[in-house]
Protein backbone atom coordinates (compact mmCIF):
# COMPACT_ATOMS: atom_id res chain seq x y z
CA UNK A 1 0.00 0.00 0.00
CA UNK A 2 1.37 3.38 -1.00
CA UNK A 3 1.58 6.04 1.82
CA UNK A 4 -1.10 8.28 0.96
CA UNK A 5 -3.39 5.24 0.67
CA UNK A 6 -2.34 3.55 4.65
CA UNK A 7 -3.05 7.98 5.19
CA UNK A 8 -6.76 7.52 3.54
CA UNK A 9 -7.59 4.24 5.00
CA UNK A 10 -7.21 5.66 8.23
CA UNK A 11 -8.91 8.94 7.97
CA UNK A 12 -13.00 8.40 8.93
CA UNK A 13 -14.35 9.74 5.55
CA UNK A 14 -16.29 12.46 5.24
CA UNK A 15 -18.55 11.58 2.44
CA UNK A 16 -22.38 12.01 3.48
CA UNK A 17 -24.98 9.35 2.27
CA UNK A 18 -28.58 9.50 3.91
CA UNK A 19 -26.85 11.20 6.90
CA UNK A 20 -24.79 8.60 6.96
CA UNK A 21 -21.02 8.96 7.69
CA UNK A 22 -18.97 6.72 5.85
CA UNK A 23 -15.68 5.03 7.11
CA UNK A 24 -12.73 4.65 5.04
CA UNK A 25 -13.13 1.85 2.47
CA UNK A 26 -12.60 0.89 -0.94
CA UNK A 27 -13.66 0.87 -4.31
CA UNK A 28 -12.91 -1.76 -6.63
CA UNK A 29 -14.30 -0.31 -10.49
CA UNK A 30 -13.54 -2.52 -13.29
CA UNK A 31 -12.79 -1.01 -16.60
CA UNK A 32 -11.35 -0.30 -19.81
CA UNK A 33 -10.73 3.47 -20.14
CA UNK A 34 -6.57 2.79 -20.61
CA UNK A 35 -6.33 5.08 -24.03
CA UNK A 36 -4.92 8.71 -23.37
CA UNK A 37 -8.44 10.45 -22.77
CA UNK A 38 -10.05 8.01 -21.26
CA UNK A 39 -7.02 7.39 -18.64
CA UNK A 40 -7.48 11.43 -17.92
CA UNK A 41 -11.03 10.92 -17.59
CA UNK A 42 -11.56 7.98 -15.24
CA UNK A 43 -8.94 9.47 -13.09
CA UNK A 44 -11.39 12.55 -12.02
CA UNK A 45 -13.40 9.86 -10.48
CA UNK A 46 -10.31 8.09 -8.57
CA UNK A 47 -9.66 11.94 -7.48
CA UNK A 48 -12.45 12.36 -6.32
CA UNK A 49 -13.20 9.16 -4.61
CA UNK A 50 -9.98 9.54 -2.18
CA UNK A 51 -10.91 13.02 -1.95
CA UNK A 52 -13.59 11.34 0.12
CA UNK A 53 -11.47 9.51 1.79
CA UNK A 54 -12.37 6.22 -0.01
CA UNK A 55 -9.51 3.98 -1.66
CA UNK A 56 -9.30 3.42 -5.18
CA UNK A 57 -8.61 -0.06 -6.32
CA UNK A 58 -8.07 -0.01 -10.21
CA UNK A 59 -9.38 -2.71 -12.17
CA UNK A 60 -8.21 -1.17 -15.33
CA UNK A 61 -8.08 -4.58 -18.66
CA UNK A 62 -6.95 -3.06 -21.69
CA UNK A 63 -8.72 -3.17 -24.96
CA UNK A 64 -10.93 -1.52 -26.52
CA UNK A 65 -14.86 -1.87 -26.77
CA UNK A 66 -14.56 -3.49 -23.63
CA UNK A 67 -14.53 -7.17 -24.91
CA UNK A 68 -11.44 -8.17 -22.67
CA UNK A 69 -12.71 -6.49 -19.46
CA UNK A 70 -16.06 -8.53 -19.74
CA UNK A 71 -14.06 -11.69 -19.76
CA UNK A 72 -11.95 -10.67 -16.61
CA UNK A 73 -15.30 -9.98 -15.30
CA UNK A 74 -17.04 -13.19 -15.73
CA UNK A 75 -13.84 -14.61 -14.23
CA UNK A 76 -14.07 -12.76 -11.21
CA UNK A 77 -17.75 -13.61 -10.74
CA UNK A 78 -17.86 -16.94 -11.31
CA UNK A 79 -15.15 -17.17 -8.36
CA UNK A 80 -17.05 -15.24 -5.93
CA UNK A 81 -15.13 -12.05 -5.91
CA UNK A 82 -17.13 -9.16 -8.15
CA UNK A 83 -15.78 -5.64 -7.78
CA UNK A 84 -17.76 -2.49 -6.78
CA UNK A 85 -18.41 -1.71 -9.75
CA UNK A 86 -17.72 -2.30 -13.69
CA UNK A 87 -18.54 -0.75 -16.71
CA UNK A 88 -20.76 -2.95 -17.98
CA UNK A 89 -23.78 -1.14 -20.18
CA UNK A 90 -27.10 -1.67 -22.26
CA UNK A 91 -29.24 -5.05 -22.28
CA UNK A 92 -26.29 -6.61 -20.52
CA UNK A 93 -27.13 -5.04 -17.20
CA UNK A 94 -30.89 -6.86 -17.06
CA UNK A 95 -28.21 -10.42 -18.43
CA UNK A 96 -26.62 -9.56 -15.02
CA UNK A 97 -29.80 -8.60 -12.99
CA UNK A 98 -31.02 -12.27 -13.67
CA UNK A 99 -27.73 -13.83 -12.32
CA UNK A 100 -28.63 -11.74 -8.87
CA UNK A 101 -25.30 -10.40 -8.54
CA UNK A 102 -26.07 -6.80 -8.77
CA UNK A 103 -26.07 -4.19 -6.02
CA UNK A 104 -29.91 -1.92 -5.25
CA UNK A 105 -28.46 1.28 -5.68
CA UNK A 106 -31.77 2.74 -4.82
CA UNK A 107 -31.23 4.67 -1.76
CA UNK A 108 -28.61 6.92 -3.33
CA UNK A 109 -31.11 7.45 -6.17
CA UNK A 110 -33.85 8.92 -4.22
CA UNK A 111 -31.12 10.84 -2.38
CA UNK A 112 -29.97 12.37 -5.85
CA UNK A 113 -33.43 12.54 -7.16
CA UNK A 114 -32.06 10.52 -10.22
CA UNK A 115 -35.65 10.18 -11.70
CA UNK A 116 -35.82 13.33 -12.16
CA UNK A 117 -32.32 14.33 -13.31
CA UNK A 118 -32.06 11.67 -16.45
CA UNK A 119 -33.93 11.34 -19.62
CA UNK A 120 -35.85 8.44 -19.51
CA UNK A 121 -34.35 6.49 -21.97
CA UNK A 122 -31.04 6.42 -19.66
CA UNK A 123 -32.69 5.73 -16.46
CA UNK A 124 -34.55 2.91 -18.15
CA UNK A 125 -31.24 0.91 -18.98
CA UNK A 126 -29.77 2.00 -15.50
CA UNK A 127 -33.10 -0.20 -13.40
CA UNK A 128 -33.32 -4.26 -13.37
CA UNK A 129 -36.87 -4.70 -12.40
CA UNK A 130 -37.69 -1.68 -11.09
CA UNK A 131 -34.33 -0.63 -8.99
CA UNK A 132 -31.05 1.63 -10.10
CA UNK A 133 -28.42 -1.04 -10.49
CA UNK A 134 -26.09 1.48 -12.65
CA UNK A 135 -25.11 4.64 -12.19
CA UNK A 136 -24.62 6.54 -15.62
CA UNK A 137 -21.26 8.85 -16.69
CA UNK A 138 -22.06 9.96 -19.87
CA UNK A 139 -23.84 9.80 -23.38
CA UNK A 140 -21.25 9.01 -26.45
CA UNK A 141 -22.71 9.25 -29.92
CA UNK A 142 -21.04 7.02 -32.16
CA UNK A 143 -22.21 7.79 -35.67
CA UNK A 144 -19.30 10.82 -36.29
CA UNK A 145 -16.75 11.02 -39.01
CA UNK A 146 -13.86 12.73 -37.33
CA UNK A 147 -11.66 14.34 -39.88
CA UNK A 148 -8.42 16.53 -39.91
CA UNK A 149 -8.68 19.87 -42.22
CA UNK A 150 -5.41 20.11 -42.84
CA UNK A 151 -5.26 16.76 -44.78
CA UNK A 152 -8.25 17.70 -46.77
CA UNK A 153 -6.97 21.20 -47.87
CA UNK A 154 -3.65 19.64 -49.22
CA UNK A 155 -5.91 17.15 -51.13
CA UNK A 156 -8.18 19.93 -52.59
CA UNK A 157 -11.29 18.20 -51.03
CA UNK A 158 -14.03 19.50 -48.96
CA UNK A 159 -15.53 17.91 -46.14
CA UNK A 160 -18.38 15.59 -47.07
CA UNK A 161 -22.03 16.01 -46.63
CA UNK A 162 -23.24 12.69 -48.05
CA UNK A 163 -22.09 9.31 -49.59
CA UNK A 164 -20.66 11.03 -52.54
CA UNK A 165 -18.90 13.49 -51.30
CA UNK A 166 -17.33 10.85 -48.88
CA UNK A 167 -15.80 9.16 -51.77
CA UNK A 168 -14.97 11.83 -53.33
CA UNK A 169 -13.07 13.04 -50.53
CA UNK A 170 -11.86 9.85 -50.05
CA UNK A 171 -10.14 9.99 -53.44
CA UNK A 172 -8.59 12.48 -53.61
CA UNK A 173 -6.89 12.12 -50.33
CA UNK A 174 -5.64 9.12 -51.68
CA UNK A 175 -4.07 10.50 -54.80
CA UNK A 176 -2.42 12.88 -52.16
CA UNK A 177 -0.32 9.92 -51.05
CA UNK A 178 -1.81 10.21 -47.52
CA UNK A 179 -4.58 7.55 -46.31
CA UNK A 180 -8.09 8.33 -46.54
CA UNK A 181 -9.70 6.04 -43.83
CA UNK A 182 -7.71 5.66 -40.67
CA UNK A 183 -9.62 2.35 -39.40
CA UNK A 184 -8.10 -0.43 -36.47
CA UNK A 185 -9.13 -4.19 -38.63
CA UNK A 186 -10.42 -5.29 -35.21
CA UNK A 187 -14.38 -7.28 -34.90
CA UNK A 188 -15.99 -4.16 -32.29
CA UNK A 189 -14.37 -1.34 -34.64
CA UNK A 190 -15.55 -3.08 -37.86
CA UNK A 191 -18.87 -2.79 -36.19
CA UNK A 192 -18.96 0.39 -35.51
CA UNK A 193 -18.15 1.50 -39.47
CA UNK A 194 -20.72 -1.25 -40.28
CA UNK A 195 -23.85 0.69 -37.93
CA UNK A 196 -22.85 4.11 -39.00
CA UNK A 197 -23.05 3.00 -42.75
CA UNK A 198 -26.66 1.07 -42.47
CA UNK A 199 -28.00 4.22 -40.57
CA UNK A 200 -26.35 6.24 -43.12
CA UNK A 201 -27.66 4.51 -46.51
CA UNK A 202 -30.78 3.08 -44.75
CA UNK A 203 -32.02 5.82 -42.13
CA UNK A 204 -33.34 5.38 -38.25
CA UNK A 205 -36.68 3.74 -39.20
CA UNK A 206 -34.46 0.74 -41.38
CA UNK A 207 -31.82 0.85 -38.19
CA UNK A 208 -34.78 0.10 -35.93
CA UNK A 209 -36.13 -2.55 -37.97
CA UNK A 210 -32.94 -4.09 -38.97
CA UNK A 211 -30.40 -3.86 -36.25
CA UNK A 212 -32.85 -3.30 -33.11
CA UNK A 213 -36.05 -5.44 -34.14
CA UNK A 214 -33.74 -7.97 -36.42
CA UNK A 215 -36.32 -8.19 -39.19
CA UNK A 216 -35.49 -10.71 -41.24
CA UNK A 217 -36.56 -9.07 -44.66
CA UNK A 218 -34.83 -6.06 -43.65
CA UNK A 219 -31.53 -7.92 -42.53
CA UNK A 220 -31.49 -9.72 -46.04
CA UNK A 221 -32.87 -6.99 -48.11
CA UNK A 222 -32.00 -4.35 -50.32
CA UNK A 223 -31.24 -1.39 -48.24
CA UNK A 224 -28.68 -4.76 -46.65
CA UNK A 225 -26.93 -5.36 -49.67
CA UNK A 226 -26.31 -1.47 -50.42
CA UNK A 227 -24.83 -1.53 -46.96
CA UNK A 228 -22.20 -4.20 -47.76
CA UNK A 229 -21.80 -3.07 -50.64
CA UNK A 230 -20.61 0.70 -49.24
CA UNK A 231 -18.56 -1.13 -46.98
CA UNK A 232 -16.98 -3.31 -50.03
CA UNK A 233 -15.94 0.27 -51.03
CA UNK A 234 -14.63 1.83 -47.59
CA UNK A 235 -12.46 -0.93 -47.62
CA UNK A 236 -10.42 -0.19 -50.72
CA UNK A 237 -9.40 3.26 -48.48
CA UNK A 238 -8.26 2.04 -45.43
CA UNK A 239 -4.11 1.27 -45.42
CA UNK A 240 -3.01 -2.44 -45.13
CA UNK A 241 -1.22 -2.17 -41.73
CA UNK A 242 -5.13 -1.87 -40.27
CA UNK A 243 -5.40 -5.30 -38.76
CA UNK A 244 -5.59 -5.49 -35.11
CA UNK A 245 -4.58 -1.86 -34.90
CA UNK A 246 -6.48 -0.08 -32.41
CA UNK A 247 -8.99 2.69 -32.39
CA UNK A 248 -6.48 5.25 -30.54
CA UNK A 249 -3.21 4.64 -32.87
CA UNK A 250 -6.26 4.90 -35.98
CA UNK A 251 -7.63 8.68 -34.33
CA UNK A 252 -3.97 9.55 -34.02
CA UNK A 253 -3.30 9.27 -37.41
CA UNK A 254 -5.56 11.63 -37.53
CA UNK A 255 -4.52 14.07 -35.47
CA UNK A 256 -0.45 14.01 -36.89
CA UNK A 257 -2.20 14.09 -40.78
CA UNK A 258 -1.32 10.41 -41.68
CA UNK A 259 -4.63 10.02 -42.42
CA UNK A 260 -7.77 11.90 -43.50
CA UNK A 261 -11.18 10.40 -41.85
CA UNK A 262 -12.24 7.76 -39.14
CA UNK A 263 -15.63 6.51 -38.52
CA UNK A 264 -15.21 6.27 -34.38
CA UNK A 265 -17.66 7.83 -31.65
CA UNK A 266 -16.62 10.57 -29.43
CA UNK A 267 -14.38 8.45 -27.46
CA UNK A 268 -11.73 9.44 -30.28
CA UNK A 269 -12.60 13.24 -29.76
CA UNK A 270 -11.48 12.66 -25.58
CA UNK A 271 -7.74 11.94 -28.04
CA UNK A 272 -8.14 15.18 -29.95
CA UNK A 273 -8.74 16.81 -26.85
CA UNK A 274 -5.41 15.34 -24.84
CA UNK A 275 -3.32 15.75 -27.76
CA UNK A 276 -4.35 19.80 -27.10
CA UNK A 277 -6.59 20.05 -30.48
CA UNK A 278 -9.17 22.35 -30.93
CA UNK A 279 -12.81 20.91 -31.98
CA UNK A 280 -13.66 22.86 -35.28
CA UNK A 281 -10.08 24.39 -35.91
CA UNK A 282 -7.44 21.25 -36.24
CA UNK A 283 -10.25 18.57 -36.49
CA UNK A 284 -14.10 18.62 -37.60
CA UNK A 285 -16.39 16.40 -35.90
CA UNK A 286 -18.70 15.52 -38.73
CA UNK A 287 -22.32 13.17 -38.33
CA UNK A 288 -21.35 9.86 -40.57
CA UNK A 289 -22.72 10.69 -44.29
CA UNK A 290 -26.28 10.46 -44.17
CA UNK A 291 -26.68 10.63 -40.50
CA UNK A 292 -27.44 13.95 -39.53
CA UNK A 293 -30.84 13.31 -38.70
CA UNK A 294 -30.15 10.63 -36.53
CA UNK A 295 -27.88 9.69 -33.20
CA UNK A 296 -26.74 6.09 -31.99
CA UNK A 297 -26.38 6.39 -28.49
CA UNK A 298 -23.47 4.89 -26.30
CA UNK A 299 -24.24 5.28 -22.78
CA UNK A 300 -21.53 4.34 -20.35
CA UNK A 301 -22.52 3.06 -16.70
CA UNK A 302 -20.73 1.80 -13.62
CA UNK A 303 -23.00 -1.38 -13.07
CA UNK A 304 -22.85 -2.02 -9.21
CA UNK A 305 -22.54 -5.54 -7.56
CA UNK A 306 -23.67 -6.69 -4.20
CA UNK A 307 -20.59 -6.10 -1.90
CA UNK A 308 -20.77 -7.90 1.77
CA UNK A 309 -18.92 -5.69 3.81
CA UNK A 310 -21.18 -2.52 5.07
CA UNK A 311 -18.77 -0.48 4.66
CA UNK A 312 -18.06 -1.46 1.19
CA UNK A 313 -21.45 -1.41 0.81
CA UNK A 314 -21.94 2.74 2.24
CA UNK A 315 -18.18 3.47 -0.34
CA UNK A 316 -20.39 1.79 -3.22
CA UNK A 317 -23.51 4.48 -2.61
CA UNK A 318 -20.61 7.44 -2.53
CA UNK A 319 -19.59 5.77 -6.02
CA UNK A 320 -22.92 6.40 -6.74
CA UNK A 321 -23.90 9.49 -5.63
CA UNK A 322 -20.11 10.89 -6.84
CA UNK A 323 -21.08 9.29 -10.59
CA UNK A 324 -24.13 11.23 -10.64
CA UNK A 325 -22.77 14.66 -9.46
CA UNK A 326 -22.95 17.73 -11.56
CA UNK A 327 -19.53 18.09 -11.29
CA UNK A 328 -18.45 14.62 -11.96
CA UNK A 329 -20.57 14.55 -14.72
CA UNK A 330 -19.01 17.90 -16.33
CA UNK A 331 -15.09 17.17 -15.76
CA UNK A 332 -15.33 13.25 -16.61
CA UNK A 333 -17.03 14.40 -20.03
CA UNK A 334 -15.03 17.28 -21.04
CA UNK A 335 -11.90 14.93 -21.18
CA UNK A 336 -14.03 11.84 -22.31
CA UNK A 337 -15.29 13.40 -25.76
CA UNK A 338 -18.81 12.24 -24.77
CA UNK A 339 -22.05 14.47 -22.94
CA UNK A 340 -23.32 14.43 -19.48
CA UNK A 341 -26.14 11.87 -18.67
CA UNK A 342 -27.93 14.19 -16.72
CA UNK A 343 -30.59 16.22 -18.40
CA UNK A 344 -29.89 20.36 -17.98
CA UNK A 345 -26.06 19.95 -17.59
CA UNK A 346 -24.58 23.26 -17.98
CA UNK A 347 -22.92 23.99 -21.58
CA UNK A 348 -20.50 26.50 -20.80
CA UNK A 349 -17.31 24.73 -20.94
CA UNK A 350 -18.35 22.38 -23.56
CA UNK A 351 -16.93 22.47 -27.26
CA UNK A 352 -18.61 22.65 -30.60
CA UNK A 353 -18.49 18.74 -31.13
CA UNK A 354 -20.29 18.35 -27.67
CA UNK A 355 -22.81 21.30 -28.06
CA UNK A 356 -23.80 19.68 -31.18
CA UNK A 357 -24.06 16.23 -29.72
CA UNK A 358 -26.71 18.18 -26.98
CA UNK A 359 -28.77 19.54 -29.36
CA UNK A 360 -28.98 16.78 -31.59
CA UNK A 361 -29.98 14.37 -29.17
CA UNK A 362 -32.63 16.39 -28.01
CA UNK A 363 -34.07 16.88 -31.74
CA UNK A 364 -33.38 13.14 -32.46
CA UNK A 365 -35.62 12.00 -29.00
CA UNK A 366 -38.38 14.12 -30.58
CA UNK A 367 -37.93 12.99 -34.39
CA UNK A 368 -37.32 9.23 -33.82
CA UNK A 369 -33.74 9.71 -35.12
CA UNK A 370 -32.36 8.82 -31.75
CA UNK A 371 -31.26 5.14 -31.92
CA UNK A 372 -29.01 2.45 -29.52
CA UNK A 373 -25.76 1.78 -30.80
CA UNK A 374 -25.72 -2.42 -31.80
CA UNK A 375 -21.57 -1.90 -31.90
CA UNK A 376 -21.44 -0.74 -28.23
CA UNK A 377 -23.74 -3.40 -26.68
CA UNK A 378 -26.75 -1.50 -26.27
CA UNK A 379 -29.29 -2.43 -28.76
CA UNK A 380 -29.45 -6.20 -28.61
CA UNK A 381 -28.74 -8.92 -26.21
CA UNK A 382 -24.93 -10.30 -26.23
CA UNK A 383 -25.20 -13.38 -27.97
CA UNK A 384 -27.07 -12.31 -31.16
CA UNK A 385 -24.88 -9.25 -31.33
CA UNK A 386 -21.09 -11.26 -30.87
CA UNK A 387 -22.86 -13.24 -33.71
CA UNK A 388 -23.41 -10.41 -35.94
CA UNK A 389 -20.40 -8.65 -35.22
CA UNK A 390 -18.57 -11.87 -35.97
CA UNK A 391 -20.62 -11.89 -39.79
CA UNK A 392 -19.39 -8.17 -39.88
CA UNK A 393 -15.69 -8.99 -39.25
CA UNK A 394 -15.44 -12.02 -41.39
CA UNK A 395 -16.69 -9.69 -44.26
CA UNK A 396 -14.40 -6.83 -43.94
CA UNK A 397 -11.52 -9.20 -43.55
CA UNK A 398 -12.43 -11.46 -46.91
CA UNK A 399 -14.17 -11.39 -50.07
CA UNK A 400 -17.59 -12.55 -49.12
CA UNK A 401 -20.21 -11.05 -51.36
CA UNK A 402 -22.36 -8.42 -50.03
CA UNK A 403 -25.16 -11.40 -51.04
CA UNK A 404 -23.54 -13.93 -48.56
CA UNK A 405 -23.37 -11.16 -45.68
CA UNK A 406 -27.10 -10.85 -45.57
CA UNK A 407 -27.94 -14.28 -45.32
CA UNK A 408 -25.06 -14.75 -42.80
CA UNK A 409 -26.48 -11.90 -40.62
CA UNK A 410 -29.97 -13.30 -40.84
CA UNK A 411 -28.42 -16.35 -39.30
CA UNK A 412 -26.37 -14.36 -36.57
CA UNK A 413 -29.76 -12.63 -35.53
CA UNK A 414 -31.14 -15.99 -34.53
CA UNK A 415 -28.00 -16.58 -32.25
CA UNK A 416 -28.77 -17.78 -28.32
C1 LIG B 1 -17.14 2.59 -24.61
C2 LIG B 1 -16.29 3.81 -24.43
C3 LIG B 1 -14.85 3.48 -24.77
C4 LIG B 1 -14.76 2.85 -26.15
C5 LIG B 1 -13.36 2.43 -26.53
C6 LIG B 1 -16.96 2.02 -25.99
O1 LIG B 1 -17.70 0.83 -26.12
O2 LIG B 1 -18.48 2.91 -24.43
O3 LIG B 1 -16.35 4.28 -23.11
O4 LIG B 1 -14.09 4.64 -24.71
O5 LIG B 1 -15.58 1.70 -26.21
O6 LIG B 1 -12.87 1.48 -25.66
Amino acid sequence: MKLKQIVQATIAATALIAGVQVQAAEVEVLHYWTSGGEAKSVAELKKMMEAKGIVWKDFAVAGGGGENAMTALKARVISGSAPTAAQIKGPSIQEWGKEGVLANIDAAATEGKWDASLPKVVSNIMKYQGHYVAAPVNVHRVNWLWVNPEVLKKAGAKAPTNWDEFFDAADKIKKAGLIAIAHGGQPWQDATVFESVALGVGGPDFYKKAIVQLDPASLTGPTMIKTFDTLTKIKTYIDKDAAGRDWNLATAMVINGKAGMQFMGDWAKGEFTAAGKVAGKDFLCLTAPGTEKAFTFNIDSLTMFKVKDADQQKAQLVLASAVMSPEFQEVFNLNKGSIPARAGASRAKFDSCAIKSMDDMDATSKSGGLVPSFAHGMAIDSAKAGAIQDVIAKFMNSTMTSQAAVQALAKAAKAK
